[in-house]
């Protein structure tokens, strides 16, 4: 057997990450960095600053998040659904978006992986059986190794979540993000029932 046994030879037939390896459990990275924080900071008195505008958050949201998550029901499932996330959590949601890699759920861990061709790999454990592990990377593709390939197999420091999302982001974007994307908001009212709203009004 190679090099990787240790890693994920246990892992069953059909399961998920949660059984390929034992050391990513309740993984915590090493401290967070003065700068991210300074930047949580920042945001943090941006967005007491003024207020979000969600339609246009929503947008936002779309490029830069829905690649990997999906919130009230818009988005890709790769990362976990924000929907259900404890998004009232201004401070959580800000070190998992500032600093991905300093707490990672087991079921998201990615793993290091280098073949017996050379190849260097990074992803989520989609699958795993007896013959082969399938990783899934940031962009959504799909790799199936067969694990007499496999060199090695070793969970990964770093989350698939890049850094810096943010940092493109302007005070008023950063605030409409937030807007559309806090534990109250409802995705923005179709254009129909806000014609019903003001009509309401009108009357
Ligand atoms: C390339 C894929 C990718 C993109 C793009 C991405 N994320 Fe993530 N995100 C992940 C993965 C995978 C996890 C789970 C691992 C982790 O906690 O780092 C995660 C975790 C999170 C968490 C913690 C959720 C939890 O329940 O533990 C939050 C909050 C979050 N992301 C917010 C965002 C926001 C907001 C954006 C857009 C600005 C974003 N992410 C963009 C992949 C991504």
């Amino acid at each position: 057997m190679s090099a990787w046994t240790g890693a994920a030879a246990g892992a069953a037939p059909g399961r998920g990450v949660a059984e390929v390896g034992g050391e990513a459990l309740g993984r915590v990275g090493a401290a967070t960095p003065g700068e991210k924080l300074g930047r949580i900071g920042y945001i943090n008195l941006t967005l007491n600053r003024g207020k979000g505008d969600a339609a246009a958050g929503q947008l936002l949201f779309d490029k830069h998040c829905a690649s990997c998550h999906t919130l009230f029901g818009r988005g890709t499932k790769l990362g976990p659904d924000l929907t259900t996330a404890d998004r009232k959590n201004r401070q959580w949601l800000l070190l998992n978006i500032v600093d991905p890699s300093a707490v990672v759920r087991l079921e998201y861990a990615a793993y290091d992986a280098v073949t017996s061709d050379g190849r260097v790999l990074s992803g989520l454990v989609a699958e795993a059986t007896p013959q082969a592990v399938t990783l899934v990377n940031a962009k959504n593709e799909r790799t199936v190794l067969p694990r007499d390939q496999i060199e090695r197999l070793n969970p990964s420091p770093v989350s698939l979540m890049p850094e810096k999302l943010l940092d493109t982001l302007d005070d008023q974007e950063l605030r409409d993000l937030f807007g559309y994307s806090r534990p109250t908001a409802r995705p923005p009212p179709s254009r129909r029932r806000r014609r019903r709203a003001s009509r309401a009004r009108r009357s």
